[in-house]
């Protein structure tokens, strides 16, 4: 066993430094520290990043897809098509409006919501889609937008994977009625908690406000400083979840920064496809185009049929050798709630099913260093010549060769 004490290299790590520190303590100092300035300084200029005319900031991305769905109109009885391989939020965010989420399978290797499948799952409830931008590549937007059209369906993109993914060169943001951001701390902008809705469509976008604050007419920021008029009416059942000047504080900064983070990401995306491309024994997602890829993730595919360990043993030899990795998604079909709630069965989904089993999510985060990069390839390498089923383990040079980068549209 290699017990690696060199190398501490976590899943993910915040980048953050003075510009962050100074605004979240100039926040402290002036003593504002709900819904204020600053919430709506990253409103704005995160609105002008994407291209679009209406943001509206939540405590989480959670919270977004909730209002979401509420604002489009979304009730008990409807339901939405969606993907099971996904984090539990978007199915969650349906199920809170009352509605039902219907799965389509995911696509195999892009774990995509499998857009061509989405047609047979419509009845006449079918009210909306909501399509999950897996790992930060965009799914088929043109045909899903194309299939909303002929059906008079909503579209609600969960791009908490896909902030600054392209689709055609398109910022993802842009495309569906309403797109739902999260800053979760393990983002590719990280505030800790929050997220963000933004649309093109002035009526969404302002009752996506009056939403997130009890259905409120005015925060306290706007009473108090800015308009020093204290009335406010309460004119529909609303949330609380606003987003905070303290959160903000660090959203500003990362949203700058943004660009060069995403470089980062790229670079790493860049380098793991390079160690990897001769590797028979796991699968790297193919790639529509390397610049319209946020690379919030890198997933690769363990090929188990080849190894004599199973996935989780993988994991945990990565662990030994200082590198945590985690696992996206286990697919929500597989979940008590789930199984209870809709008498799933595991092969209901075999695709999401299949990927589960396979898959390894590997550290990508503009601080990882050259090293520790490198470290995270030798050893996922190593792992997987070490562990080799007996009969596979003469070299298949033919094989090597035909996994080259599988990235298209380059
Ligand atoms: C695909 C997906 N949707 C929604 C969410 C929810 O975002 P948040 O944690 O900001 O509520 C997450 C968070 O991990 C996610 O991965």
């Amino acid at each position: 066993m290699v017990l690696n004490r060199k190398y501490n290299i976590p899943f993910h790590k915040p980048s953050f430094s003075d510009e962050e520190i100074r605004e979240v303590t100039d926040s402290i100092k002036t003593g504002w520290l709900s819904t204020g300035p600053k919430t709506a300084q990253f409103e704005a200029e995160f609105a002008e990043f994407l291209g679009v005319p209406f943001a509206v900031a939540v405590n989480s991305g959670s919270a977004a897809l909730h209002l979401a769905l509420k604002g489009v109109g979304i009730k008990e009885g409807d339901e939405v098509i969606t993907t099971p391989f996904t984090f539990v939020a978007t199915a969650e965010a349906i199920l809170q409006c009352g509605a039902k989420p219907v799965f389509v399978d995911c696509d195999p290797s892009t774990f995509n919501i499998q857009a061509d499948q989405i047609e047979r799952k419509m009845t006449r409830k079918t009210k909306a889609i909501l399509p999950v931008h897996f790992g930060g590549q965009s799914c088929n937007m043109d045909q899903i937008m194309k299939l909303a059209a002929v059906h008079h369906l909503k579209v609600i993109e969960d791009a908490a994977h896909a902030f600054q993914t392209r689709y055609h060169g398109r910022a993802i943001g842009t495309i569906g009625d309403i797109t739902c951001f999260s800053f979760y701390a393990t983002k590719t902008l990280a505030v800790g908690e929050g997220g963000m809705l933004v649309t093109n469509s002035s009526d969404y976008a302002q009752k996506a406000r009056l939403l997130s604050l009890h259905g409120m007419t005015k925060n306290a920021w706007r009473r108090e400083v800015e308009d020093g008029n204290l009335s406010y009416d309460i004119v529909m059942l609303g949330h609380k979840y606003n987003l905070g000047d303290l959160h903000a504080a660090l959203g500003i900064h990362q949203l700058r920064k943004a660009n060069g983070f995403l470089n980062a990401r790229r670079n790493i995306a860049r380098a793991y496809f390079d160690g990897f491309k001769c590797c028979e024994l796991l699968e790297l997602m193919p790639v529509d185009s390397f610049d319209d890829h946020s690379w919030h993730l890198f997933v690769i595919k363990l090929k188990l049929e080849e190894l004599a360990i199973p996935r989780d043993a993988f994991r945990k030899k990565m662990e030994e050798r200082g590198i945590r990795t985690s696992i996206h998604f286990m697919p929500l079909h597989l979940f008590s709630f789930f199984k209870e709630q809709f008498e799933f069965k595991a092969n209901d989904f075999p695709n999401a099913l299949s990927c589960y089993e396979r898959i390894v999510s590997l550290p990508i985060y503009p601080d990882m260093t050259e090293e520790e990069l490198a470290w995270v390839i030798e050893s996922t390498l190593a792992i997987l010549e070490e562990n080799r089923k007996p009969m596979t383990k003469s070299v298949n040079v033919v094989s090597a060769q035909a996994q080259s980068v599988p990235v298209r549209g380059e």
